[in-house]
């Protein structure tokens, strides 16, 4: 895998300035202790009407299954029905335009010119000085127009309400109800693909910096920072061509090495991420002039949130790619992105969703509602969930789930119980078509719930899993439509939504 090799991954640090680091920046193996939780594992397998059983209750047609009301807003470009109300993909109104004036560096930067060449002749100086600036502003206006077609170019698409994608496509056409729009998710990929360019900032030293945790539930936040490294992709070596600018932190090395857990201090991880802004908003124009809009982040630890607070503009503007999106965290569906949590490895119980499953569910000792605190011996994990009917994902001490995942690889239709959750691509996907959603409150409810799904709508939704599959698999090298395109592609529709410009002063 690619967090195998990930000392070759770092970048080079000779030509760039790193930011200071906090004193409070130690690496003696005294702050090495992983204050993390260790994953969680119960498992929890309903086997209601297993695939063995295919006797339907006469009651079934009669319930309703209910699915919890997460908002999606900001989503609605890929729901045909209202392209035109509520997505702000049309870039008219209020963006994150910053009021500064043209940046200083850039003038400063093209004034060094300016004295090298008014030796010769002042005002032909003056001339170049004037068009490399308008040269640097055509860059981002350039861009700028770019996406604006591309946000044309997917209103249209989505205009066609076609359950399969009319795109052309070698590798795999969207189809199908798991999408909101098969032909605008479509074109907005093949899109990104074209114009998609992410610049990764090269300031800070691993291993808080360039460098994630690559095993257990935070594995993705690693995977995902080092496919950036590598750069294979969209990335461009060009801040001044790119869409958007990674903010290259891990949170789960902020914390491993800088949380205090004996006093609970979390100063030292908010002052890391505080200089950081100030040494990239210092150095670089691209911060202050979208107050951080057009910047992302991400994280799968739990304080995801947290610490992206100590900056406000970095909480309320930027793109946060977190696996707690938790609405009530500040989770914003229209900027922020839900990162699917990834894990392979099982571990114990934790979390108060999963504390009130096992209380009303363990002890029943219901054969069609399985909930396991520890498995059976000689019972796999796997095997279980495949010989599951239904899988029930519930939230641990953040909102999401590895279960949601595991669920999905293993073709059981995921029961995702908990609040204020928004499931990863919400955007694209129609998550309603393959999987059941349930409040918390409605835990005792469950078996009632899932014997209400019919057969025929039972065999729809495997069928779907199966086909949303490829949203979610992790190859060594990321393939086409797999999960880390999914995330880039997450982060660009976060990016079609505003416009980003200079403010002129005239
Ligand atoms: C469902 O969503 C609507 C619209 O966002 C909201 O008004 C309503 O209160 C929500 N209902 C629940 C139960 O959350
Ligand atoms: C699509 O949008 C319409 C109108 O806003 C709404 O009534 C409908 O529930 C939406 N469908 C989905 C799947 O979000
Ligand atoms: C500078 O260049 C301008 C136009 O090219 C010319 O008219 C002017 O005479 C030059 N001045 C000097 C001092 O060479
Ligand atoms: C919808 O998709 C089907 C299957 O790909 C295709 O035959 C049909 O022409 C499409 N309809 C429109 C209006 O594009
Ligand atoms: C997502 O974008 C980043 C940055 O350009 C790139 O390094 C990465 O490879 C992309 N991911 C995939 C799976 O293409
Ligand atoms: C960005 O804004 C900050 C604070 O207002 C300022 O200190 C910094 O110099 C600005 N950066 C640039 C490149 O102008
Ligand atoms: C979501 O956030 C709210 C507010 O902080 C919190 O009460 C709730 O427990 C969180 N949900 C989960 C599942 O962590």
């Amino acid at each position: 895998m690619t967090c195998l090799n990930k000392v070759a991954m770092t970048p080079p640090s000779s030509d760039h300035k790193r930011p200071h680091t906090p004193s409070s920046f130690r690496f003696s193996s005294l702050n090495l202790v992983w204050f993390l939780v260790v994953p969680s594992t119960v498992f929890f397998l309903v086997s209601t009407l297993g695939p063995h059983r295919p006797s339907i209750s006469p009651l079934s047609s009669l319930l309703q299954v209910s699915f919890s009301n997460n908002s999606l807003q900001g989503s609605s470009i890929f729901n045909g029905s209202s392209i035109d109300s509520s997505f702000q993909l049309e870039a008219e109104t209020d963006y994150f335009v910053s009021n500064m004036p043209l940046p200083d560096a850039i003038i400063e930067k093209h004034t060094i010119q300016l004295q090298d060449i008014s030796k010769n002749n002042e005002s032909e100086s003056v001339v170049i000085v004037t068009s490399k600036i308008v040269k640097k502003n055509s860059k981002l206006e350039r861009n700028e127009a770019n996406l604006a077609r591309v946000r044309s170019s997917i209103k249209q698409a989505a205009l066609v309400r076609n359950l399969t994608s009319t795109h052309q496509d070698p590798d795999y056409v969207p189809h199908g109800p798991i999408y909101r729009n098969a032909n605008a998710f479509h074109r907005s990929y093949l899109e990104m693909e074209k114009v998609f360019k992410i610049y990764v900032y090269k300031e800070g030293e691993p291993p808080i910096f360039h460098n994630g945790p690559c095993r257990s539930i935070y594995s993705s936040e690693g995977r995902f920072i080092h496919e950036l490294e590598k750069g294979n992709f969209y990335t461009t070596e060009d801040p001044d061509e790119a869409l958007v600018y990674f903010l290259p932190f891990s949170v789960v090395m902020l914390v491993q090495y800088l949380y205090e857990p004996e006093t609970s201090n979390t100063d030292a991880i908010g002052r890391t991420v505080v200089d950081y802004i100030d040494v990239i908003s210092g150095k670089y124009p691209y911060w202050n002039r979208s107050l951080g809009a057009d910047h992302f982040m991400l994280s799968c630890h739990d304080w995801g949130p947290r610490t992206s607070s100590y900056v406000p503009h970095l909480f309320h503007k930027s793109i946060r790619v977190l696996c707690n999106a938790n609405t009530s965290e500040g989770f914003n569906p229209s900027k922020d992105a839900s990162f699917p949590e990834i894990n392979l490895l099982t571990g114990r119980l934790h979390g108060y969703i999963r504390y009130l499953l096992l209380n009303e569910w363990k002890d029943k000792r219901d054969p069609d509602v399985q909930v396991f605190d520890q498995l059976p011996k000689g019972v796999s994990y796997m095997s279980k969930l495949k010989n599951s009917r239904f899988c029930l994902c519930p939230s641990g001490y953040e909102v999401a789930s590895p279960r949601i995942v595991e669920a999905i690889y293993a073709e059981c239709v995921p029961v995702l119980i908990s609040d204020n959750y928004v499931p990863p691509f919400s955007d694209v996907l129609n998550w309603k078509s393959f999987s059941i959603q349930i409040a918390v409150k409605d835990i005792p409810n469950i078996k009632k719930i899932l014997m209400g799904v019919s057969q025929r709508q039972y065999l729809r939704m495997q069928r779907r899993v199966k086909q949303v599959q490829r949203h979610f698999v992790v190859n060594a090298t990321p393939k086409r439509y797999d999960v880390f395109h999914m995330i880039n592609h997450s982060i660009w529709l976060r990016r079609l939504n505003i416009h980003v410009r200079y403010f002129h002063q005239s």
